[in-house]
């Protein structure tokens, strides 16, 4: 069976057919009302989070299907100190397929592997969000029309912001790629992010200190929020939030074509001055989210009808313990796999994190 835990669960050619099903979605809204009449959605929100579960909360009922669920892991039996493993297989009996968001880095691939219907990861702590990915590519194609040989600015918490390292996963397949990283030291990519950024053992991303000498280069600026909750102190988060602001001085060093994205919520990193600029796609893309779910619920359950197979991913059982204490295997009895990257680095299957 079919889940989306990570973006490059599926293949260019399947990011290529959820496209095509959302734009059709987009053209033929009627055709779609009823497709999942008598299906349920069960939303397991283990974080507090408005946009993205209200985008598969009405993605849903525009295909005709229900949505049940929890938004506050304290009013579940989690408070009572239930596995997600557990939490899964009752949740089997009760839908027809799950929309889980974590705090605990791999908890929704631990889903998947207890789950008799698809999981749907809506984001695990600092790690992946691969439906927010999605969104961002239905509206990079929208708006620029297709995929290759763009030049992509990433501004903010690169360290933390999960959207931005499963976009970087799933745009580096696309050729001609050029990744801009722009964020305070502090915040940079983490290691296991980078070393999916080079090639034969160089860098093929280029970092830089501000704003200004990033503008000219991109056809997309993908702006962030700094992930406040993720930092053990605060003072630090005080004297980072407000490192990188976009506002309309700084746009105009921007291409004529180039837009800008952001995950939303924004907090101040990009001014309300820019949101009358044409190039700001942040709200576009928010709707675009809606569709791009509903593409994706519908196409998981056909694909569970089909029995549609993807890879098996190749892990191994190791001795050994992930060293990330934001990882699920840190507080769930799950067996402990691990993987080779392309470098021969073993890492974490649930959170990709170096051994
Ligand atoms: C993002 C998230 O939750 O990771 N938002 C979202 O899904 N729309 C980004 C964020 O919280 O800053």
């Amino acid at each position: 069976m079919r889940h989306l835990i990570d973006p490059t669960d599926l293949t260019t050619n399947e990011v290529e057919e959820l496209m095509n099903r959302a734009i059709d979605i987009i053209g033929h809204p009627a055709r779609y009302a009823e497709v999942c009449h008598g299906k349920k959605l069960a939303t397991l929100f283990y974080e507090p989070s408005t946009r993205t579960r209200l985008s598969f909360t009405s993605a849903m009922m525009e295909l005709g299907g229900q949505v049940l669920g929890f938004s506050d892991a304290r009013s579940s039996s989690v408070s009572k100190g239930e596995t997600v493993a557990d939490t899964v297989r009752v949740v089997s009996c009760f839908a027809d397929i799950i929309a889980m968001r974590h705090y605990k880095e791999g908890a929704p691939r631990v889903a998947s592997e207890f789950s008799r219907i698809p999981i749907i990861n809506a984001g695990d702590g600092g790690h992946s969000h691969p439906t927010q990915t999605l969104t961002d590519l239905l509206t990079i194609r929208r708006e620029l029309g297709h995929f290759d040989h763009l030049t992509i600015g990433l501004c903010g918490d690169l360290k933390y912001g999960r959207t931005v390292h499963s976009l970087i996963k799933a745009m580096n397949r696309y050729d001609g790629t050029r990744f801009v990283l722009i964020s305070p030291p502090e915040l940079r990519l983490p290691d296991y992010m980078k070393h999916e950024l080079y090639v034969d053992g160089k860098p093929d991303f280029v970092e830089v200190n501000t704003l200004e000498e990033a503008m000219p280069m991109l056809d997309v600026l993908y702006m962030t929020r700094v992930q406040q909750e993720r930092f053990a102190d605060l003072s630090e988060y005080e004297r980072l939030k407000d490192s990188f602001i976009l506002d309309e001085e700084r746009m105009r060093l921007g291409k004529e074509s180039m837009i800008v994205l952001h995950p939303l919520p924004r907090v101040n990193e990009i001014t309300t001055g820019v949101d009358k600029d044409r190039r700001a796609a942040y709200f576009r893309q928010v709707e675009n989210g809606k569709f791009v779910r509903m593409a994706l619920i519908y196409t998981l359950l056909q694909w569970k009808e089909e029995e549609r197979k993807g890879e098996t991913p190749d892990v191994g059982r190791y001795d050994m313990i992930c060293s990330n204490d934001r990882c699920i295997t840190a507080t769930e009895p799950v067996e402990r796999k691990f993987y080779k990257d392309k470098d021969g680095v073993l890492r974490c299957h649930y959170c990709d994190h170096a051994v």
